[in-house]
């Protein structure tokens, strides 16, 4: 069984979301998703327009997606990682080189990003 662990607030799901979940679900066989709490979010700066629970039932809803989990701290992956003897961390090339230090802890891969869509320009474009 080969773990995947991928992070995000994926709110307003879209297409580049499903994009990077399928791609996760293709590294292996099992896709935990640690997903943003709106208080974590909060420290981010960040305010979704779906909270965490309507977020995390969406996920759930996903075929690529075996478990989420809340993400509420820059700092548990590590702790995630041996937790859930997690094999490949992925996520997208936003974040290309700031979760290298994983490297010790398991495979760290980038995705590249879908193009021309994300939930800041859905929110933008819709005035939510
Ligand atoms: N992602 C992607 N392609 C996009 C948008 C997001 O591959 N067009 C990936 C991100 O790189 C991340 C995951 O989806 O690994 C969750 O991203 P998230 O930040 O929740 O979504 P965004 O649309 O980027 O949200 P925002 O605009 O608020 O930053």
């Amino acid at each position: 069984m080969k773990r995947i662990i991928t992070y995000g607030t994926f709110d307003l799901m879209h297409y580049g979301h499903i994009r990077l979940l399928k791609r996760a679900k293709a590294l292996g066989d099992y896709v935990i998703v640690g997903l943003s709490t709106d208080e974590f979010n909060q420290q981010k700066d960040k305010k979704a327009y779906h909270n965490f629970e309507t977020r995390k039932k969406m996920l759930e809803a996903i075929r690529y997606v075996d478990l989420v989990i809340p993400e509420d701290s820059w700092d548990q992956k590590k702790n995630d990682i041996e937790k859930y003897q997690v094999d490949v961390f992925c996520i997208g090339d936003d974040w290309e080189g700031e979760f290298d230090d994983l490297n010790s802890s398991c495979e760290v891969h980038y995705f590249s990003r879908t193009k021309g869509v994300s939930t800041t320009k859905i929110k933008n474009e819709l005035g939510v």
